[in-house]
């Protein structure tokens, strides 16, 4: 024991890092780079890495982490990948030299709480009455509930549907196609997903679902333009394409949303209102959504 304390501070001090005597540094890398996956009801192996108490409960094959035995310690040689596969399972990139040391460091210290042992995922911060939505405000959401697949390497290996949900670009982006109209919950695949509204419903993995205020947040994130974490909104997405599926409630509505149907819309299968319908339109400079195809489904 003794020994691969002197080994983990001796490597920490030779690449500079400093070897952790409280949990706060190591709280940290996790949250970044763990939590994702690590926490919550279907967390993988039942390996919850979002508090100090749940690291030291381990996973349902028992401890991972040895207080003073870093080498023979399951998370360190996943960090390392002399266990398979290696983690962060989102890697490459994987932990640098310095976060590993820091965490072996501490482990070798035998995995002390230190001064004010934090939570490791701070609670998402909530905006006050009246504030704008910033992507600020919903990024824990995604990261908690989404990220895990919606990201390069994730649980399902490429992101669903191309579509990341890691960064506010990619959440808004109009490259493929948008899943985020700003100004429009309801022409915004994203909110469908979460509401049940298309299916099938998300996160995937659920239930449980995102509560009420996580959805309602979602929608008014949505609402009030999509900003980023700076407040800037997103740019209305011209031309950009759509594809989602609902009930039709109107002529021509789904699920209570406008759509502008024209001569040009090719309209299959005679849908009637009631039916489950897929849409398929672009976003017009005005931001409504020019129907080119409406099917029964
Ligand atoms: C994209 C999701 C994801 C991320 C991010 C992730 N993991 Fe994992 N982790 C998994 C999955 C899935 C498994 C189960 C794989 C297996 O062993 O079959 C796992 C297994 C593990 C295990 C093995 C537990 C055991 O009992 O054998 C450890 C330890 C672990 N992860 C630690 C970490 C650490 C530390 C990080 C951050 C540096 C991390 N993981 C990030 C998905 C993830
Ligand atoms: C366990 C993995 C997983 C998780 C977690 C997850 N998703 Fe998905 N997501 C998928 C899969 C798989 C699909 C494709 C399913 C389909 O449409 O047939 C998908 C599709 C989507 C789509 C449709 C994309 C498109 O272009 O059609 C959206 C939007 C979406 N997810 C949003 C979310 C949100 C928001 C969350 C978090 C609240 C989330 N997902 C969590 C696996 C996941």
């Amino acid at each position: 024991m003794r020994r691969s304390l002197a080994v983990a501070l001796g490597l920490a001090a030779w690449i500079g890092a400093v070897p952790a005597a409280e949990f706060a540094p190591v709280a940290k890398i996790l949250a970044e780079r763990c939590v994702l996956c690590h926490s919550g009801p279907s967390a993988p192996l039942d390996l919850r890495l979002d508090s100090l108490e749940a690291l030291r409960a381990g996973s349902r094959n028992g401890p991972v982490a040895r207080p003073g035995d870093p080498d023979n310690s399951e998370l360190i040689r996943r960090l390392r990948g002399t266990s398979q596969p290696r983690m962060p399972m989102t890697g490459p990139p994987f932990l640098s030299e310095a976060e590993i040391a820091t965490i072996s460091g501490w482990i070798a210290a035998g995995m002390p709480a230190g001064e004010g042992a934090p939570a490791a995922t701070a609670e998402a911060p909530r905006p006050a009455p009246g504030e704008t939505v910033t992507y600020a405000h919903v990024a824990p959401i995604f990261a908690r509930r989404c990220a895990k697949c919606h990201t390069d390497n994730g649980l399902m290996g490429a992101p669903p549907e191309g579509y990341r949900l890691s960064a506010w670009a990619s959440t808004v982006s109009a490259a493929d196609r948008v899943r985020v109209v700003p100004g429009q919950p309801l022409a915004s695949e994203l909110l469908r997903r979460i509401r049940g509204l298309s299916r099938p419903r998300m996160p995937f993995d659920g239930p449980p679902w995102l509560d009420d205020a996580e959805v309602d947040l979602i929608e008014a994130w949505i609402r009030d333009g999509a900003r980023d974490a700076a407040g800037e909104p997103a740019p209305v997405p011209v031309g950009a394409r759509v594809r989602f599926e609902g009930q039709l409630t109107g002529q021509w509505t789904v699920d209570g949303q406008p759509l502008s149907v024209s001569a040009g819309t090719r309209i299959d299968k005679r849908p009637r209102i009631g039916d489950r319908v897929e849409v398929r339109a672009r976003v017009a400079p005005d931001g409504a959504l020019d129907v080119t195809r409406l099917r029964r489904r």
